[in-house]
């Protein structure tokens, strides 16, 4: 009967509040903390029995003791009162037991179970999206912690005892975490091949900038892992925008990546882009110095694999123009219209702002039309179209206008017309004159005849 009491003894108090759980992995750290206490005289920590080895000690006065014995040796401290445990080892877990003496009372001896830690992914190596997954946590202890994972949306996932198998998203890259028993936490990284950008952010820009159609493999991937996974087949294309609106389901391919040797584009129907110089960077940009109205649509950029799987990310392209009716040339008077838009109708977030020149006097306008009756030489320079999503400057066009003076006009109008007048003037003076000549020249002819020695005209020397 004695025997059977005393063997139940530790379990009795590992059950009684005064003992505690803890978990850590092979090659991590850990504190022990000792219950809550006002003053003490020593504290001593002791493993695997409540008169086991001991550890570590530390008085009042701050007095210590550390064992430096393998397996503990360079592995334990104790800046307080709680125990500090790094580089643990398979030996290193196990039962703790903190023992606090007070002046001449002595608590109960507190236990903490140190629980090894599983936790492993596979594969190690980046997944394409429709891989398998498995990730394992698993607690070494006889009394089974509650174990779940959490994908890094942070949603719960089903497991069967620590264990999760999923094919996986592109959604799935990033941080899982495996949660011991409501407390522990172990972070495991898992990256998903995909291409950047974020899909569904169209990409704004303007007649005025410069285009850039991104798209790349992430950082922490290399073109050897990605030609590790089989890959197949790099290519841009473009569905162009319709008039419409609409995107046309007729692809142009723009450029193909020759995988066989060094990596190079190939131009297809390059419409005036250039790619990225270097592809070994990981950067497939697409650039041009100024976009057009015709690069409107999607771009997409594709990684096909031999098993089949393929990777690709859409970029939409707007393009925001500035139209001016009936032109950027002008005379004052005229009237005028400027229209800034991306094609169609924006969406609610955001909005359009006009800067006029300095000394037009038209009023600060958010209208994506412009309607301005009588246009004046102060409306003469540039005007900008700023495409705004909140106080965020997406892109702008610009144009510049030029507008001549009414009165310039018709000041040549009169100088033309009195230049005119001047020619017909002279031109029947000239007309009166010649007559005149001929008249006298007919006059004269008898009495030239007569003449012996005529002297030859114009000047000469004597
Ligand atoms: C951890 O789990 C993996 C896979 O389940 C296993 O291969 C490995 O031996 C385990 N490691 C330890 C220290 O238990
Ligand atoms: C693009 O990728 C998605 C998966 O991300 C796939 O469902 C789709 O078929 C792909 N499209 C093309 C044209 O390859
Ligand atoms: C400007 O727009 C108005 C309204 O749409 C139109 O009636 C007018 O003809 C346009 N003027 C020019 C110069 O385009």
């Amino acid at each position: 009967m004695e025997r059977f009491v005393l063997i139940l003894f530790p379990a009795l108090i590992s059950t009684s509040g005064a003992s505690k759980s803890v978990y850590a992995q092979v090659g991590g750290r850990v504190v022990l903390k000792p219950p809550a206490i006002n003053t003490y005289k020593y504290v001593y920590w002791r493993f695997a029995k409540e008169d086991g080895l001991q550890l570590a000690w530390r008085n009042h006065l701050g007095g210590t003791g550390i064992n430096k014995d393998e397996p503990w040796t360079n592995k334990l401290t104790l800046p307080d009162e709680s125990l500090v445990i790094t580089n643990l080892q398979p030996e290193n877990f196990g039962t703790y037991f903190c023992e606090i003496t007070s002046g001449s009372q002595t608590l109960p001896i507190h236990s903490i179970e140190l629980i090894k830690l599983n936790v492993s992914v596979s594969p190690a190596e980046p997944l394409l999206p429709g891989e398998s997954l498995s990730l394992s946590c698993t607690a070494d202890y006889r009394k089974k912690p509650e174990i779940y994972w959490l994908n890094p949306r942070g949603e719960r996932i089903k497991n069967n005892q620590g264990t999760v198998t999923v094919r996986v998203t592109s959604q799935d890259d990033g941080m899982w975490i495996c949660v011991v028993a409501e407390e522990k936490q172990v972070k495991m990284p898992v990256k998903v091949v995909g291409l950047s950008p974020a899909p569904l952010v169209p990409h704004y820009t303007s007649t005025s900038s410069p285009i850039t159609v991104p798209c790349s493999i992430p950082p922490l991937i290399t073109w050897e892992q990605i030609k590790a996974k089989g890959i197949h087949e790099v290519h841009w294309q473009f569905f162009p925008e319709t008039s419409s609106g609409l995107i046309s389901q007729d692809a142009q391919r723009l450029f193909s990546l020759s995988l066989a040797g060094p990596l190079s584009w190939k131009r297809d129907q390059p419409r005036g882009l250039s790619p990225a110089r270097d592809p070994k960077t990981g950067n497939l940009d697409l650039t041009r110095k100024l976009a057009r109205v015709e690069d409107r649509g999607d771009y997409m950029c594709t990684m096909k694999f031999k098993n089949g799987r393929t990777l690709n990310r859409t970029v939409h392209v707007e393009v925001l123009q500035i139209i001016s009716s009936p032109g950027p040339h002008l005379l004052s008077g005229q009237q005028l219209n400027l229209t800034c838009s991306v094609g169609q109708p924006l969406p609610s977030d955001l909005h359009l702002q006009w800067f006029r020149p300095k000394q037009s006097a038209q009023p600060d306008l958010k209208s994506a039309r412009l309607t301005i009756p009588e246009v004046s030489t102060d409306d003469g320079g540039q005007w900008e179209c700023g495409l705004l999503q909140g106080e965020t400057r997406l892109t702008s066009a610009a144009i510049t206008l030029t507008i001549e003076p009414k009165l310039s006009v018709w000041m040549l109008v009169i100088s033309c017309s009195a230049a005119a007048i001047v020619s017909l003037l002279l031109l029947i003076l000239g007309l009166i004159i010649h007559r005149r000549r001929r008249r006298k020249m007919r006059h004269l002819r008898p009495q030239l005849c007569r003449c012996k020695k005529p002297k030859p005209k114009g000047f000469y020397r004597t």
